[in-house]
């Protein structure tokens, strides 16, 4: 469950502090990757070596390193955490992040977070029964915040009451309980193409193109993180398939190869995304051996179409939904168009050239989802991983309605 997903650890200056330790301990041994991030004052607790140690991640706390002068991005971490956890959450750090007081690096890495978030009070009775830190976990909540609450029993000051934080193993499995709630995919199988394809020419030359693959990559990941099953069939890129154990890499280097791999793998699966950057045509013949230079000016090489998998396999559906991509240079929304009908898809996702945030080896993508109703939804410039998250939600309304 929690094998490779992504958890910022907030650790604020309350007794408590001890305890994640033990939190720290129990994500690591499941597989999460930690980053723990902690306030100034909770390093009068605990030291950061014990966090470093255990998560295996130098502890992050100042926003720059003293000696080196590097710079530490809240907003890179925002943007890598699957969720956060802040345990123990002091009612100092609690007013902060219900009033966006960005003083620390943990608290401007909650404004950075994408994803959710999750709270764990630690405090004294009276602190926790204070209309004021009352009003700021309810503002909290009404932000998305997941509020773990807080037992009760003997505290630190010695007084008995609620305010003491959640057990270690409580926590946990909250965290569990998130990612469990998230499986909506859970049940289903996926295949995704993705990066381009090689169409040799000779043992040493080929034509290709530009793409990363990075857009079909995001899309297995996120639809894995959701409890689908994934074939991920993918062309040569130099991508590290997404740590899951639900996705199956399938590596292949020409159109011809994807399309058989594809067709093999289609009837089996509920959803298809067409990611990849198929070549559309393939040397006639691959010579077997380095083409020499001639002296003649020019050369030519005979070029045979490819299979279009998409639209082959469009052709063959039953109940299976089809996603396709179209990248574009002019008079887009048009072609994309004719493309979701020809190639029989459920969904197009357009991606201009034209956009300087969009398209090929970009980590982010600007995108319009185009229906066979003649919808469109127009979506910001986003990470890929974001938009992958955008489109697989997506498809989640469309299957629903
Ligand atoms: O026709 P065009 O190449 O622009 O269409 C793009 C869409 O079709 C993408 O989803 C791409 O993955 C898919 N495609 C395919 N096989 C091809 C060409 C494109 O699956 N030979």
């Amino acid at each position: 469950m929690l094998k490779g997903k992504h958890i910022v650890l907030g650790i604020t200056g309350g007794i408590a502090a001890y305890k994640s330790v033990m939190l720290l301990r129990l994500l690591v041994k499941a597989g999460a990757e930690v980053q723990v991030v902690m306030t100034p004052a909770a390093k009068e607790f605990v030291t950061p070596v014990t966090f470093s140690s255990l998560s295996g991640k130098p502890v992050v706390s100042e926003f720059f390193t003293a000696n080196t002068g590097e710079w530490h991005s809240h907003v890179d971490l925002g943007i890598w955490a699957d969720l956060m956890v802040v345990a123990p959450a002091t009612a100092s750090t609690i007013g902060k992040m219900a009033n966006g007081i960005a003083d620390n690096m943990l608290v401007t890495t909650y404004l950075s977070a994408k994803e959710d978030v999750m709270v764990a009070p630690a405090m004294d009775l009276d602190m926790w029964k204070h209309p004021s830190t009352q009003r700021n976990i309810h503002q909290l909540q009404k932000d998305g915040v997941i509020i773990v609450s807080p037992g009760s029993g003997e505290l630190a000051s010695g007084l008995e009451g609620k305010g003491r934080m959640a057990e270690p193993q409580e926590i946990f499995s909250e965290i569990e309980d998130f990612f469990r709630k998230r499986q909506d995919f859970e049940g289903l199988k996926a295949l995704v193409t993705a990066g381009p394809t090689y169409e040799n020419i000779d043992p040493v030359r080929f034509i290709g193109n530009y793409s990363s693959g990075k857009m079909g990559f995001e899309l297995a990941r996120e639809l894995s993180d959701r409890g689908a099953e994934v074939y991920l069939i993918t062309g040569p890129v130099s991508l590290e398939t997404p740590q899951s154990d639900k996705i199956k890499r399938i590596d292949v280097t020409s159109a011809q190869e994807m399309y058989e791999k594809a067709t093999k793998f289609f009837p089996d699966c509920n959803i298809s995304i067409f990611a990849a950057a198929v070549a559309d045509y393939a040397p006639e013949k691959t010579a077997e051996k380095k083409m020499k230079r001639e002296n003649a000016e020019e050369m030519v090489i005979r070029l045979k179409r490819n299979p279009d998998i998409a639209s082959c396999l469009g052709a063959q559906k039953n109940n299976q939904l089809t996603i396709g991509f179209a990248l574009e240079t002019d008079n887009e929304i048009t072609n994309a168009q004719k493309k979701l009908e020809s190639k029989n898809l459920d969904l197009i996702v357009l991606n201009s050239l034209n956009d300087p945030e969009a398209g090929f080896m970009k980590d982010t993508n600007k995108i319009k989802i185009l229906y066979r109703d003649g919808s469109i939804e127009n979506y910001d410039p986003k990470t890929k991983r974001e938009v992958a998250k955008d489109i697989i939600d997506a498809v989640l309304r469309y299957k629903r309605k």
